[in-house]
C-alpha cells in the first residue's frame, strides 16, 4: 500500500476541505421505515390504511433527507448473506486472479481497483455486474455507442455468479416496490415508472474498502450523488457511510442496522419529480482497522429513456426545471468523467 504521509502527491489524498472530521455525528435523524404493510405477492397493497401512512413516511423522507433505511423488506437474509460471503471470497483472491475479470476501456463491467471520484482515487476495489443481460442497446445507437455492458464472471469462488444473480432478483423486486410507493407519495399511479425499466440498465456493485492507515486524509468513496433512479444499499456492520444533511450541510454517519437497506433518491427521480425530491451527496469514510464491504443495487432506466419532469407534476406555477435528459448520453458522459454534462444541477433550464 502507498504511504500517504511520505507521498504528498498520492492520488488518494483529499483536499483539506473534503477530509473527514475527527468528530463524527451518528444520525438519529435518518428515517427508519418499516415496510411490513406491503405484500410482495400481490401487485396491490394489502391494508389501505397502513399503506397510506407508509406512503406519507416515504414522501417525507425523500423530501427532507433523500435517504432512509428500511426494515421488514422481504429480501431473504440467506440470499444477502450468500452474496456477501461470495464478495468476501472474491476480494480475498490474489490481485492476478481478480485482474482476469478486470474492466477495460470498452466493457465497463467487472473488477476495478483504481476508481476515482472527482479526480481523487478512492480507497477501495469494486466489482460490477448488470442485472439484465444482454443490456439492450437501442438499434439507432449501435454504431455510435462506445461502451459495452457484458458481465464478466470470475471462476472463483464457484458459487459467485449464482449468488449474485439470485440476490439481484430479490433486491430488484424491492426496488420496484419502493418505486410504487414513491410514485404514490408524489400523487401518481403506483405503476407510473414501470415502463422505464423494461430494458433497464440497473447494476450491482460489490465494494471492498480495505483498512487504511490514513483515514484522516483519504476516503473510501469521495462525495458524490447517485446518477441513477434509486439505490438500495446493503452495508455491513462496520459503518462509514456519511450523508450530507439537507437542513444544515453537516455530514451525518449512517448507523448500520442488521438486515436493513439504505435507500437513496438518485438524479433521475430529482428530474422526474421536478426537484420535489432531490438526490443528496454522500461519501464513505475508511478506518485503519477493519475491512468494510457494501453492496449497492442501482436502479437505472433503459438507455433510450428521455428523462424529463413528469407532466402530472408540472404546471404554470411549477414549470419544468429540466429539458429532457437522454439517459444513455448522460451515462456515457459520466463514464467519460465529463461531470459538467453528467450533473443534473448543471442541466437545469
Ligand atoms: C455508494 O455510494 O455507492 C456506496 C456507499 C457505501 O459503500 O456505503
Ligand atoms: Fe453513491
Amino acid at each position: 500500500m502507498v504511504d500517504l504521509e511520505t507521498e504528498p502527491s498520492s492520488p488518494f489524498i483529499q483536499s483539506p476541505e473534503h477530509r473527514p472530521k475527527s468528530s463524527i455525528i451518528i444520525a438519529e435523524g435518518i428515517p427508519l421505515i418499516d415496510l411490513t404493510p406491503i405484500n410482495y405477492k400481490d401487485e396491490i397493497i394489502t391494508n389501505p390504511l397502513s399503506i397510506e401512512g407508509l406512503v406519507k413516511e416515504i414522501g417525507k423522507a425523500c423530501k427532507e433527507w433523500g435517504f432512509f433505511q428500511v426494515i421488514n423488506h422481504k429480501v431473504p437474509l440467506d440470499k444477502r448473506e450468500r452474496i456477501e460471503e461470495s464478495s468476501r471470497k472474491f476480494f480475498g483472491l490474489s490481485l492476478d486472479e481478480k485482474l482476469k475479470v478486470r474492466r477495460d476501456e470498452i466493457n465497463l463491467l467487472g473488477y476495478f481497483e483504481a476508481e476515482h471520484t472527482k479526480n481523487v482515487r478512492d480507497w477501495k476495489e469494486i466489482y460490477d455486474f448488470n442485472v439484465q443481460q444482454p443490456t439492450f442497446i437501442p438499434p439507432s445507437d449501435e454504431q455510435s455507442f462506445q461502451f459495452q455492458w457484458e458481465n464478466r464472471w470470475p471462476q472463483n469462488p464457484p458459487e459467485f455468479r449464482e449468488a449474485c444473480q439470485e440476490y439481484a432478483e430479490e433486491v430488484e423486486k424491492l426496488a420496484y416496490k419502493l418505486m410504487e410507493l414513491i410514485a404514490m407519495s408524489l400523487g401518481l399511479v403506483p405503476n407510473r415508472f414501470r415502463d422505464f425499466f423494461i430494458h433497464n440498465t440497473s447494476n450491482i456493485r460489490l465494494n471492498h474498502y480495505p483498512p487504511c492507515p490514513y483515514p484522516h486524509l483519504a476516503l473510501g468513496l469521495g462525495r458524490h450523488k447517485d446518477t441513477g433512479v434509486l439505490t438500495v444499499l446493503a452495508q455491513d456492520d462496520v459503518g462509514g457511510l456519511q450523508v450530507k444533511r439537507k437542513s444544515d450541510g453537516e455530514w451525518i454517519q449512517v448507523k448500520p442496522i442488521f438486515n436493513s437497506f439504505i435507500i437513496n433518491v438518485g438524479d433521475m427521480i430529482q428530474v422526474w419529480s421536478n426537484d420535489a425530491y432531490e438526490s443528496v451527496e454522500h461519501r464513505v469514510m475508511v478506518n485503519s482497522e477493519k475491512d468494510r464491504f457494501s453492496i449497492p443495487f442501482f436502479l437505472k432506466p433503459a438507455l433510450y429513456t428521455d428523462v424529463k419532469p413528469l407532466e402530472e407534476l408540472t404546471n404554470d406555477r411549477n414549470p419544468p426545471k429540466y429539458s429532457p435528459i437522454n439517459w444513455g448520453k448522460f451515462r456515457t458522459a459520466r463514464m467519460q468523467s465529463n461531470f459538467a454534462k453528467s450533473n443534473v444541477d448543471n442541466l437545469q433550464i
